[in-house]
């Protein structure tokens, strides 16, 4: 299945045939659990392939991300509602209804530090994800911990249902590892464009087809045969 035209106003033609698969695969899910965002700055233009129900986390300038993305909503699609409830950094977050071409999107936007999932309760994330997404997630705010460390990503890879996805580019799901021993299997690999660094390193798709009872373990000696410091 293709997306609406629209869908493709921001995207360069070099990640047009990886965000084409990614798009057809994931719309296979049918899920009503959230995709979850990880260092989103302003990218919606990715995260509208994954699905119609988003929460962004990023610390950085959160208020420029989401005027970005308002910006970018007005060209391609319609906005229905937006809400600011409380403060970005402080707990708050803005809250989006938005239409693009016949497609109904919901977004949250949460200015925090997206290594708080899974301690920090999040009513969006209650019930768990459907799609975890991170592209380049570079620490950009002071004190912000990787989102790559393995009890950070760990409980982030946990919140995936079964049959859900990990998307991401720079944020490998595995170092050393057999990534079936994480109960997850790849489904594609391609061009995927990312704020900062364009291309580099290609982006991949994996699908999880089982719990991992372990994964925080698994993921730590993985790190450890790495050689990165735990
Ligand atoms: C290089 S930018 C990439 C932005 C976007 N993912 C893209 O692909 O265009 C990295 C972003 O990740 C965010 N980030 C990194 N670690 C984060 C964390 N722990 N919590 C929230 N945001 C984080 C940064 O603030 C920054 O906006």
């Amino acid at each position: 299945m293709d997306p609406p035209s629209e869908f493709l106003e921001f995207i360069y033609d070099e990640e047009l045939p990886f965000m084409l698969k990614v798009y057809d695969e994931l719309n296979k899910l049918n899920s009503d659990l959230p995709v979850l965002y990880a260092g989103s700055a302003g990218d919606i233009e990715h995260a509208i392939f994954l699905g119609k129900n988003l929460v962004f986390f990023d610390n950085h300038l959160p208020e420029e991300s989401v005027r970005e993305i308002i910006n970018k909503i007005s060209r391609i699609g319609k906005i229905e509602s937006k809400e600011m409830m409380g403060e970005l950094k402080k707990g708050g977050k803005f809250i989006m209804k938005f239409k693009i071409a016949d497609q109904s999107f919901h977004l949250t936007f949460y200015g925090e530090d997206a290594t708080t999932v899974g301690i920090t309760s999040y009513p969006e994330l209650e019930n768990g994800i459907s799609v975890y997404f991170v592209k380049v997630p570079y620490p950009r705010e002071g004190n912000t911990q990787s989102i790559r460390y393995p009890a950070h990503f760990a409980r982030a890879l946990k919140l995936i249902e079964v049959g859900g996805y990990y998307l991401e580019k720079e944020c490998p799901l595995a170092f050393k590892l057999d990534i079936e021993k994480l109960g997850f299997r790849k489904i594609a690999e391609g061009e995927i464009y990312a704020l900062s660094i364009k291309w580099g390193e290609k982006g991949n798709l994996y699908k999880k087809v089982r719990d991992v009872a372990d994964i925080e373990k698994l993921l730590i000696e993985d790190y450890i045969a790495a050689g990165f410091d735990m």
